[in-house]
């Protein structure tokens, strides 16, 4: 079964208080969410392998770690997905970025694809795909599957909010996925939106609404 963690971290729980707010600008969100992903791919990277290697410092040879595992990319799902993407390249610079454009039909709320570039070499790298939200749980788990019918077998999922409904979906669809999660919320409401949640990410990042 997927690991999931949910993220305890002070300043991950304070920033995503901050977030939560009705009173918070699209500026500040977008900044938040920006910071929160920073802090999530610290997390989400603990156990990428290392390797010794030989180097030279001004002053002696020595050993030093670099990683050694596969590359990186990070796979946002369009549009609020995008707010995540500035944060975790600030940690894994080298990542290359593919992008799955999904929206949620309002009405059925299953996921609708309508675009996917990936990096050329996707199935050979570890990727994190990232996405505010995890309701419930249509538009990763759909994310997900595109990504593996490419051939991609290494994947991690990145949420700030999510909901049981959308977890328990998760985990069970794509049991191989481990999931990192900012903070784990009560329920879904009739419309299919977390409670409390923070209301509608995109429309947030984007100013939208
Ligand atoms: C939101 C959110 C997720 C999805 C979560 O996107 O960013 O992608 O809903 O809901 P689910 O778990 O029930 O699928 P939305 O469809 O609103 O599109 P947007 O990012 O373009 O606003
Ligand atoms: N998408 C959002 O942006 N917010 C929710 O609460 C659910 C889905």
């Amino acid at each position: 079964m997927a690991k999931v963690m949910v993220m305890e971290h002070p300043l991950i729980q304070h920033k995503i208080g901050i977030i939560r707010r009705t009173g918070t600008s699209s500026k500040e969100f977008r900044e938040l969410v920006g910071e929160v992903a920073m802090f999530m791919a610290y997390e989400a990277t603990r156990d990428l392998k290392l390797r010794e290697i030989e180097i030279e410092t001004p002053l002696a040879k020595t050993k030093a770690m670099q990683l050694a595992g596969k590359k990186l990319a990070v796979v946002p799902i369009l549009r609020a997905g995008l707010g995540m993407v500035e944060g975790m390249l600030a940690m894994i610079p080298a990542a290359k970025v593919g992008h799955i454009g999904l929206y949620r039909d309002p009405d059925t709320l299953e996921p609708v694809e309508y675009y996917c570039k990936l990096p050329a070499d996707s199935s050979e790298r570890e990727v994190f795909v990232v996405d505010p939200m995890l309701a419930t749980g249509g538009s990763a788990v759909a994310a997900i599957a595109m990504l593996k019918e490419k051939g991609v077998k290494n994947i991690r999922f990145l949420c700030l909010i999510a909901a049981p409904e959308g977890l328990k979906k998760l985990q069970e669809t794509h049991p191989d996925v481990d999931i990192y999660v900012g903070a784990l919320d009560d329920h879904l409401n009739e419309h299919g939106y977390i409670v409390p949640g923070l209301g509608d990410a995109g429309d947030r990042i984007f100013g939208t609404k």
